[in-house]
């Protein structure tokens, strides 16, 4: 047996990894790709740039690892969820893909939801149709531009988008296809009465298998792009979420994980298909065959420092790279001798609307509070409570669904740094435990490359033999206290804000139609 690959089609880039057979990460190799927003709270993607992306790194990490494809057995696959890749009768992408954490799509909600009735929507997707998820945007191009629907002849999701051009075929995998409106998710399959309601003909939507089942294998072509071995088996893999909930290990009941991405989630395993009572939090099928599990999705988290750092923090990149260090440490240093609640500076992450707890499309970033006493590490500070807060509003839903969060495995890239792991630690008051392996979705695909091969028994057997918890992350007991009463507060503003946001975005809706 030698080696396994898995991919990751992210917001910020594609990543490959190759791992050995007991679990050891051989190498890595990431490509940044870019993100575009024509207007405030869109977001889209050009698929080509993702292939691209894979073209880059697949060839790079195998060379770091000093593997040859030949020595590739299996490959996992894993991607940012929910976006929509409109393809025409001759597979040729028809426009950029709208993806998860675009907002144009709240009348398409409204719409699909009223078609199918909200009780069927609710008992057969256990969701809200949400303006992130991926039926709203076929109904928004059937709206909005009607010469591209009418050629659509498939919707694949970012992820299977690249496995059409790796193997040929259209698949897709149970814990993916659940962020679709279109899955029946107690039962994994896809729902005719959901796809009526998005206006989608059944032959559009691809094959939908468990997420450790071979999808598909590896054709010539693809192999000589990739430098990898013709007839290599492509597994199912997962939507981002559900592969780094692999990847943490995240595979048996009790367990918990924050990730702090792009977007930031609080993660459960789940033996049976249950739901928040207000289905605050999503109910997706996992990657774990026929398991589920629970997820509270903060749209922008780590996304939110990124926006810091790259609409303020021209001198700490500066100084950064001069000193040879990543610009976050610089930033997230600067926070640490600020005091719990920044001085009275709040910061709501909602950059590109929010999820959980409040669905809506409108809701935006503000920093409230700011005096002449405020430094811009008071920013900094501000930003990364702000994000705590609201990781810290999904752990409060799941408690109340009785679900065990005592204790956290954190992930990530905001994971990295111990000054923001210690304020989620503080505001969610729940020890945060880091582990061996911090490679998230990539890592979670890639195991499951390896049961698919017979590497491991189970996905379950996999990630007990390669992950350890190394450090334990416990909250201060002042600092947690203190954040009690300020969270009051941070949930007062959204409140205060909610009628103001509809407003703003119809000012801003006016203003595109004029411009
Ligand atoms: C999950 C979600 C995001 C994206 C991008 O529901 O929308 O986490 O998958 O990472």
């Amino acid at each position: 047996m030698g080696c396994l690959l898995g991919i990751d089609i992210g917001t910020g880039g594609a990543r490959a990894l190759v791992i050995d057979e007991t679990g050891a990460v051989r190498a890595s190799a990431a490509s940044e790709y870019p993100l575009s927003i024509p207007r405030p709270l869109w977001a889209e993607q050009h698929p080509r740039d993702w292939w691209d992306g894979v073209r880059a790194c697949v060839p790079e990490a195998c060379a770091k690892a000093g593997v040859r494809g030949e020595d590739i057995a299996a490959i996992g696959l894993s991607g940012q969820m929910h976006g929509a890749v409109f393809l025409d009768a001759r597979d040729e992408v028809i426009r950029p893909a709208i993806l998860w954490c675009d907002q144009r799509t709240a009348a398409e909600c409204r719409e699909i939801t009223e078609r199918a009735g909200r009780e069927t929507v609710e008992r057969v997707t256990l969701n809200p149709v949400l303006t992130g998820f991926q039926a709203p945007k076929i109904v928004w191009l059937r709206n909005n531009e009607p010469d591209a629907f009418a050629r659509v002849r498939r919707v694949l999701l970012p992820k299977d988008y690249i496995r059409l051009l790796l193997t040929g075929a259209y698949a897709t995998e149970v814990s993916d296809a659940s962020g679709t409106s279109l899955l029946n998710v107690r039962e994994r399959k896809w729902s005719p009465e959901m796809a009526a309601a998005a206006f989608v003909e059944e032959n559009w939507l691809p094959e939908c298998f468990e997420s450790v089942e071979v999808s598909g294998h590896l054709s010539a072509q693809a192999a000589d792009a990739l430098g990898l071995r013709a007839g290599t088996p492509v597994v199912g893999g997962g939507g981002d979420q559900a592969a780094g909930g692999l990847g943490s290990g995240i595979v048996k009941p009790g367990l918990v994980s924050s990730s702090l991405g792009t977007s930031g989630v609080v993660f459960a395993f789940a033996g049976s298909p249950f739901v928040d009572d207000k289905l605050r939090t999503h109910t997706f099928c996992h990657a774990v065959s026929g398991k589920w599990h629970v997820m509270g999705v903060v749209l922008s988290a780590g996304g939110s420092l990124r926006w810091y750092r790259d609409t303020f923090c021209e001198d700490e990149k500066r100084a950064a790279a001069e000193r040879g260090v990543d610009p976050y440490e610089l930033i997230t240093a600067s926070a640490k001798d600020i005091p719990p609640g920044a001085d009275g500076l709040f910061f709501l992450p909602y950059l590109s609307g929010e999820r959980t707890p409040y669905p809506d499309p409108c809701a935006r970033g503000v920093f409230f509070g700011a005096t002449l006493k405020h430094t811009k590490a008071h920013f900094a500070r501000a930003v990364l409570e702000g994000v705590g807060f609201a990781m810290a509003d999904s752990f409060s839903i799941m408690r109340g669904m009785g679900i065990d969060a005592t204790q956290a495995r954190v992930m990530g890239g905001g994971a990295r740094s111990a000054v923001w792991t210690q304020i989620l630690a503080d505001i969610t008051g729940c020890p945060h435990v880091t582990l061996n392996v911090d490679e998230g979705p990539a890592y979670g695909v890639a195991l499951l490359a390896g049961v698919s091969q017979g590497v491991w028994g189970s996905i379950e057997e996999a990630c007990s033999a390669a992950l350890v918890p190394v450090r334990t992350v416990s909250p201060d007991a002042a600092a947690s206290a203190a954040y009690q009463g300020l969270h009051e507060f941070y949930t007062s503003l959204y409140g205060s804000l909610k009628e103001r946001f509809a407003a703003l975005n119809d000012i801003s809706r006016m203003g595109a139609a004029d411009g």
